[in-house]
């Protein structure tokens, strides 16, 4: 055949592909996984049966040295000397096609008593901390086998909705009058222009060596601040947006809510939900298929106590915190899925007065009016994601949980499909249910959400 003929049907298959969409799906691995006890201990055999499902998986996470400006092991013990990175990467072998990044950041890269951001945004202020940041990360990668490298980069916060009683409100009130709003990052434009710079330059060194670079937008790091779409998304490979954790026990401590709405919750701010974020990056000029739409497969849970009311509806009044940490996960607030699902009741539990569980409540219908007009060309149900609760009772606290199931994980995966989305990602594959244990299927948060027609 010859070369041009060639080039033609290259092109038309190319065309096809894209057309037909053929969407990604982003499975994170987050090494931490590994140090958990019981149950939620990972190994990586578990990973097999989700990587048949996986376009791309992400391995979390590497840091940075805070002296150097190197990049390194967030757990040296793991990732090199039991050599998990080489491990991760083999799995190319067997799994044709699979790519496998490096992510740096992720929330994980923690200096005790320093803030999350500082090093992220002192790396970024210097060019030759940038300059040193890219060459070593680059040799790393290449020295482990990565395909690319995923920039879950830890930028400054957006602060929290603050909840106050209605006298404190007062005063506060009349503070700010002095005061003015606090400022989360002073130097936020000179970050968002210096970020574009160091992804231009990254883009540049990785470019000769044909690797990935992506972003991961954390969750509540604003975006409008931050990130230059429109400059950054021709760069990038995609960026998964990670659209959760909009609310969660540790920024939100006095009130429950839902954590990661695919649509705008009443009395919530504007952005905190998907298809908000999802439309921003659109109209900044990303591309929709290198938007990748990331949601969670752990629950985030609140403590309930007698302030709490009794009917469960979100917004729920919170006096203590974060719930209980899960038996197997040992973290408070945080539930793996499979530990929400087995404070779930079964029928038969639930016909005898729930036993115990938790009482599940699907989709509801949204409180807001039906008049307005959005709402109308959208289904009204299926827009929040699931809850469930269990109040207190004897001397006992009450539980409150916001998490995705694998039903919402194939609304959002419709949605994917109805924008033309790059696709999905599962953040991450440990707090996913691996063994089977809900109902026998592993993995049915990445299965439900990766039906998306391959
Ligand atoms: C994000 O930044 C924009 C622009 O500064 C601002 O209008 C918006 O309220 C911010 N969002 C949050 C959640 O703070």
């Amino acid at each position: 055949m010859n070369i041009g003929l060639r080039l033609f049907f290259v092109v038309i298959l190319s065309y096809v592909c894209n057309a037909q969409g053929y969407p990604k799906v982003v499975c994170y691995y987050d090494g931490k996984g590994n140090t958990r006890q019981g149950q939620a201990k990972f190994d990586i055999a578990y990973l097999e049966p989700a990587l048949q499902f996986c376009t791309h998986l992400i391995y979390g996470y590497a840091g940075i040295d805070p002296q150097t400006y190197k990049i390194k092991p967030l757990n040296d013990h793991l990732d090199v000397q039991q050599h998990n990175f080489q491990q991760i990467t083999n799995l190319k072998k067997r799994f044709q096609g699979l790519r496998v990044l490096l992510s740096v950041g992720g929330d994980r890269d923690v200096i005790p008593d320093t803030d999350k951001a500082l090093t992220y945004t002192n790396l970024l202020e210097v060019s030759d901390r940038r300059h040193t940041f890219i060459s070593s990360a680059k040799d790393f990668i290449k020295n482990y086998g990565f395909d690319g490298i995923d920039l879950a980069w830890q930028m400054p916060r957006t602060k929290p909705k603050k909840i106050h009683s209605a006298i404190k409100k007062f005063f506060i009130g009349i503070k700010h009058v002095f005061a003015g709003e606090s400022i989360v990052d002073e130097k936020a434009a000179e970050h968002r222009e210096q970020f574009t710079t160091f992804v231009r330059d990254f883009r540049t060194a990785l470019r000769r060596d044909a690797l990935l670079l992506t972003l991961s937008v954390l969750p509540n790091v604003n975006s409008t601040v931050y990130y230059d779409v429109h400059q950054i998304a021709p760069l990038l490979d995609f960026v998964t947006l990670q659209n959760f954790d909009f609310y969660e026990p540790e920024r939100n401590p006095y009130e429950a809510d839902y954590t990661s709405p695919l649509y705008d919750v009443y009395g919530r701010k504007v952005d905190e939900n998907g298809d908000f974020q999802v439309r921003y990056w659109l109209s900044k000029g990303c591309p929709g298929n290198k938007i990748i739409y990331g949601l969670q497969t752990f629950g985030r849970t609140w403590k309930l106590s007698s302030a709490s009311g009794e009917t469960g509806t979100p917004p729920v009044t919170i006096d203590s915190g974060a719930g209980e940490a899960g038996v197997y996960t040992q973290e408070p607030g945080l539930l793996s899925y499979n530990e929400v699902c087995a404070k779930l009741p079964t029928t038969a539990e639930i016909r005898a007065g729930y036993v115990g569980k938790l009482r599940k409540v699907n989709d509801p219908t949204p409180k807001k009016a039906a008049a307005d007009e959005s709402w109308q060309t959208i289904d009204v149900t299926k827009r929040f994601g699931t809850y469930a609760y269990k109040l207190p009772k004897d001397g006992q606290d009450g539980i409150w949980v916001s998490f995705q199931d694998p039903d919402t994980a194939a609304q959002i995966a419709s949605y994917i499909r109805s924008r033309g989305l790059g696709g999905v990602a599962i953040v991450d594959l440990t707090l996913d249910d691996f063994k089977g244990l809900c109902t026998g299927n592993k993995y049915p948060i990445l299965r439900a959400s990766a039906n998306m027609n391959l």
